[in-house]
């Protein structure tokens, strides 16, 4: 079975429908791409695995428990298995380096300052950036920013890692750097990936698998060199950079026959 399936999810926000069923599995170990249009529901989408929104209908399984009707607590124990590197990084500008990777720690395990020290810094070895523990987050650059941020998702040595825009906004050289790193955790640390982009050229690298969400559910679900081949007219156009942005469910539908 795999490690997480969504379910005929839907889920919108007033009249914004943003799922109208959505089904897609993810697989354990594996690196899954998600790509589609600037507001199509992709960061909704890792944050309803979380938890941190809740579905409307329709059902998500971690490891085979249904995430949808979890408390608080239960959700805590589940987060604990999944590090997420959020879109922006969300760093708390108050709090330097080590306070922000020490921050999840301190919360939910038992460590000691010790061990919570040894872990801050091993993660911060894992994305090149050693030492900077006391440094303030408004004083790193955008890329270091990010490589902070995937840090602080690791410091919970989690099974399953969402990224969310880890490349978008760097430039050519920081974007290979967190590729390469996104490969390093998956083979080293054997995470599963899941990771939203918009780069299709960062899908290629790092994807066993890529799956395209747009009018409210998945419209692909193939291997890099299949998404390369698709004729779907919406998915051709996507991944040559022409794709329309649709605002609306019934307009995409309709221009996809
Ligand atoms: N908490 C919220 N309240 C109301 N609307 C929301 C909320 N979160 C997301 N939305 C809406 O849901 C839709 C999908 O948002 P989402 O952030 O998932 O898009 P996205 O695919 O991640 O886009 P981008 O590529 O720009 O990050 C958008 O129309 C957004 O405005
Ligand atoms: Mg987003």
């Amino acid at each position: 079975m795999a490690l997480v399936q969504f379910r005929n999810v839907t889920k919108a926000f007033g009249p914004k429908v943003v799922f109208s069923g959505l089904n897609l599995d993810i697989h354990q170990g594996e690196s899954l791409t998600i790509i589609g249009g600037s507001g199509s529901g992709k960061s909704v989408m890792l944050k309803l695995l979380i938890g941190l929104l809740k579905c409307d209908s329709g059902t998500i399984t971690f490891d085979g428990e249904d995430v949808t009707d979890k408390s608080e607590n239960d959700l805590v124990k589940i987060r604990q298995r999944i590090g997420m590197l959020f879109q922006g990084a969300a760093l708390f500008d108050s709090l330097n380096v080590r306070e922000n990777l020490a921050y999840g720690l301190r919360e939910h395990y038992k460590l000691s300052e010790a061990e919570i020290s040894i872990r801050v810094n091993e993660s911060l070895q894992y994305v090149g950036l050693p030492g900077i523990e006391a440094m303030s987050p408004s004083d790193l650059s955008g890329g270091m920013k990010k490589r902070v941020g995937l840090a602080r998702a690791i410091t919970v040595r989690p099974e399953v890692l969402l990224y969310d825009e880890p490349t978008t906004g760097l430039d050519p050289i920081n974007t290979t750097r967190i590729n390469r790193l996104i490969l390093h955790l998956k083979k080293k640390l054997k995470v599963t990936s899941v990771v939203v982009t918009h780069d299709l050229q960062s899908a290629f690298m790092i994807s066993d698998r890529i799956a395209m969400i747009a009018g409210g559910r998945v419209v692909f679900d193939g291997t890099p060199e299949e998404i390369q081949k698709s004729v779907d007219p919406l998915v051709r156009d996507f991944v040559r950079g022409e794709a329309p942005q649709y605002e609306d469910t019934e307009t995409l539908l309709r221009s996809a026959g």
